[in-house]
């Protein structure tokens, strides 16, 4: 008999401290329901990145995105207010953008020519002549909550979530702040598609390097395991690792420089890993419970021509990295659906931020808005 969503949650005790703590059941990261779920709570709750200020700064550039299954759009208006919209038409819903980003001097739906200002408010309805009760004005698109912040957009689906602040931290907006990320500039983007539920990609993340000097040899040789450390904010965790100088991994050493690795993880899905003089950002979108998407940005404090060639050997470096956790992803997304398999054991030394994604996954789920 199949076991209903309420039983699921309550497999998950999230008072037990780490040393006597164990993962989120098995039927997390499988089950439909819970993926549904998380659409409803997790990832309409949470501040989501939807594009990089890069892609908005100036009046009429626009990027399209989905969250939580919703089509969005952010676009910057002709006064220079950066607002964010659902990108779903109010006569007959589809999306009034289709390009994934842009410069428009006004928001035209491609299906029957409705047109909206870059602000969002509906200008232009072709052969509406003589309808009644047609408020024009209460037929802008839906606004969505909005905030820039450092090199980024975010915006929140629900309504009545979490402030920004709250939803980060005030410590992790200061700490990146110090960063001075500004000085970086956007270099590529890339997607990798991992056959796992989207929560064994953050878990795999989170493991405090417990894997690395199993699973990635290349990067082990920079890294100082011993010395790997592991701090828990209320909604975030950072990663910290001294970059060891002269690997024996030529390939490694070379593009990773600086005194440390950085490496920030926000609830749900979102990670900052800074080394000196550049950062790579990791979004992790689910696609189904057992299909994720990660789009890396790569970015450099030097974008240069003369530097293009250390940049690529430096995104190649991450390639080599992903290609290991693909294999590893999917293959525990495989043992997951195992009948022998329901929840596994979390060191105390490495697993403390896997701990707090899975506490706060049960908060979502079982909040009073849930
Ligand atoms: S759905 Fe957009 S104009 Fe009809
Ligand atoms: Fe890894």
């Amino acid at each position: 008999m199949h076991a209903t969503v309420i039983e699921l949650l309550a497999q998950y005790d999230p008072a037990l401290p780490l040393e006597e703590a164990s993962t989120i059941p098995a039927s997390w990261y499988i089950d439909p329901r819970i993926a549904e779920l998380e659409r409803r709570t997790t990832f309409s709750c949470t501040w989501q990145l939807a594009a990089r200020a890069d892609q908005v700064r100036e009046p009429g550039q626009y990027v399209t995105c989905e969250i939580a299954g919703e089509p969005i759009l952010v676009v910057r208006g002709e006064d220079g207010v950066l607002r964010g919209f659902f990108n779903v038409c109010r006569h007959h819903a589809a999306a009034v953008m289709t390009q994934a980003q842009g410069c428009a001097k006004n928001l035209r739906c491609p299906y029957h020519g409705w047109t909206y200002t870059l602000e969002g408010a509906l200008k232009g309805t072709p052969s509406f002549t003589s309808e009644c009760h047609f408020d024009r004005a209460a037929h802008g698109l839906a606004p969505v909550a909005i905030r820039a912040w450092e090199n980024w957009v975010f915006v929140r689906l629900d309504a009545q979530g979490p402030s920004f602040e709250e939803g980060f931290g005030s410590n992790l907006l200061g700490e990146i702040a110090s960063l001075q990320l500004s000085r970086l500039s956007w270099f590529e983007r890339r997607h990798y598609h991992f056959d796992c539920n989207w929560k064994v990609f953050v878990d795999n993340y989170l493991d405090g390097g417990y894997h690395v000097p199993h699973l990635h040899k290349g990067l082990d040789s920079v890294l100082d395991f011993k010395k790997y450390t592991i701090e828990n904010g209320a909604r975030h965790c950072l990663q910290s690792s001294p970059i060891v100088k002269g690997g024996d991994h030529a390939q490694f050493s070379s593009v990773r420089g600086g005194e440390r690795a950085l490496y920030y993880w926000v609830h749900p899905n979102f990670m900052i890993n800074w080394y000196e003089g550049m950062m790579d950002t990791n979004l992790v979108l689910p696609l189904d419970a057992d299909h994720t998407e990660v789009i890396f940005d790569f970015w450099f404090a030097d974008v240069s021509e003369a530097a293009r060639e250390r940049n690529r050997a430096s995104v190649e470096v991450g390639q080599i990295i992903q290609d290991e956790d693909m294999a590893i992803c999917k293959s525990v997304q495989r043992g997951l659906h195992s009948r022998a398999y329901s929840t596994g054991r979390l060191s105390v030394r490495r697993e403390a931020g896997e701990h707090l994604f899975h506490r706060l996954l049960h908060e979502d789920f079982t909040s009073t808005r849930a």
